[in-house]
């Protein structure tokens, strides 16, 4: 239930009282937080046609995006249809269910995420980045951009932004000239990609999956993506200028928690940004600020924000917070999938086509992980972005050093 700000306000008046009071130290971090939580709330922005609708005008749909946005409601689903499509994608049938062509690809998609090691492919990782990039190119004062398809309808491709995107926009692209006939558009596909694409990720969310977007064919704004040495501050104002506050970010770039780098340091080609590259855990906030095996490379944006003040708290409390995180990024990337979208009080749910989360996960293969994680069998490194179960792939014994 969203507070007023009246009620804020009195919370926190009479916090200074609340913190006079001597061994309560943990209720007094738990009042803060509510209260740093309802202000939060408070200062949520509306977005596209949903900042000039009335509440009477809105459809369900509508209500319930502008709920998620406004974080009265949960951006994650377990509601899960189990059925098969009621038919090929052809027949008649399945053109009379909204859902069911996207029940199709959703069939195609997950078996591309999915690796043998059950960990997620570069595919996935690659189709989370991809619905970042394409509603990402999006700010406040733009007239176009956002989550409207034009990175893989144009030559935004080209953009070194999106060094790193090609294999997962050739996939993409089939899809999307299989399934077109179909009334998918490529905004649709590339939202609906990444988010078929983290519920496939061991331990990511289900997050709630909307359809409708237009799809527009001009290139979208440059200069609105961030880059890996980009300082705290600079990134904080480039996603503020998106809607997208402090805290959001925070969540939202916990998705480096399945990456594997290709383009920040080449030499080091497909070195991960966690210990557990493909799995959608909460490794990757711990090591930023500590320690992390040797293969690890952190990208000092990242580092940046695991430091500056108004973003620090938030990267502590996700270390040992999977549910926290899981909940935040959900509510988070809704937003960011609706960037530029001007229809939202229009869109249909098709969440329910989506596999079931992954709530617990062990790697079968951590004893060659973990020999790669320290520098050794460089040779793997394709093996782990395809996420193939490494067992019974190395058959030489670690090499020892003798001093
Ligand atoms: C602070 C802002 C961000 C910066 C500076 C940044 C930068 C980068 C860079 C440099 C890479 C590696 C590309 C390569 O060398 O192959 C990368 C990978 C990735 N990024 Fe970000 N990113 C940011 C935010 C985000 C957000 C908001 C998301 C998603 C919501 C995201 C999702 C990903 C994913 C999934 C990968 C892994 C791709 C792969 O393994 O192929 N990033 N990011």
């Amino acid at each position: 239930m969203k507070l007023s700000s009246f009620s804020s306000y009195v919370l926190l008046s009479l916090l200074p009282f609340t913190l006079a009071h001597p061994g309560m130290g943990d209720s007094m971090r738990d009042i803060r937080r509510a209260a740093a939580q309802i202000e939060r709330r408070n200062s949520k922005e509306l977005i596209g046609d949903l900042k000039t609708l009335k509440d009477s005008q809105l459809t369900a749909i509508g209500k319930d995006i502008k709920a998620i946005l406004l974080e009265s409601k949960s951006a994650e689903s377990s509601v899960i249809d189990t059925s098969i499509p009621p038919g090929t994608v052809d027949s008649a049938a399945c053109k009379a269910d909204l859902c069911c062509v996207w029940k199709w690809i959703s069939y195609e998609m997950t078996a591309k995420f999915n690796g043998t090691s059950g960990r997620c492919t570069k595919f996935a990782r690659g189709a989370v980045r991809l619905g970042f990039h394409d509603a990402g190119v999006w700010s406040k004062t733009s007239t176009y951009g956002g989550a409207d398809g034009s990175i893989l309808l144009t030559n935004e491709l080209d953009r070194a932004d999106n060094n790193g995107l090609k294999d997962i926009a050739d996939y993409t692209k089939q899809l999307y000239n299989k399934y077109n006939k179909y009334g998918v558009s490529m905004a649709d596909l590339i939202q609906m990609g990444a988010n078929i694409a983290t519920v496939v990720c061991p331990l990511g969310p289900r997050i709630r999956s909307f359809v409708g977007r237009k799809d527009n064919a001009k290139a979208g704004p440059t200069g609105l993506l961030p880059g890996e040495t980009d300082s705290a501050d600079k990134l904080i104002k480039l996603f503020a200028d998106k809607t997208i506050d402090a805290h959001d970010l925070v969540a939202l770039v916990g998705a480096h928690s399945t990456s594997q780098q290709h383009f920040v340091d080449k030499a080091r080609d497909g070195d991960p940004q966690d210990s557990t590259p493909g799995i959608w855990d909460v490794a990757f906030y711990g090591e930023t600020t500590t320690a992390a095996p040797p293969r690890v490379l952190k990208f000092q944006s990242d580092i940046n924000l695991s430091k500056d003040s108004r973003t620090k708290s938030e990267w502590q409390a996700f270390i040992n917070g999977q549910g926290h995180w899981n909940a935040d990024y959900s509510t988070s990337y809704t937003r960011l999938s609706l960037l530029g979208v001007n229809n939202i009080n229009d869109l249909k749910e098709c969440t329910k086509v989506l596999p079931p989360a992954r709530k617990s996960f062990v790697s079968q293969d951590q004893a060659v992980l973990d020999l790669w994680l320290q520098g050794q069998f460089d040779q793997l490194n394709n093996m782990v972005d395809d996420a193939i179960m490494l067992t019974g792939v190395i058959t030489t014994p670690p090499k020892v050093t003798m001093t």
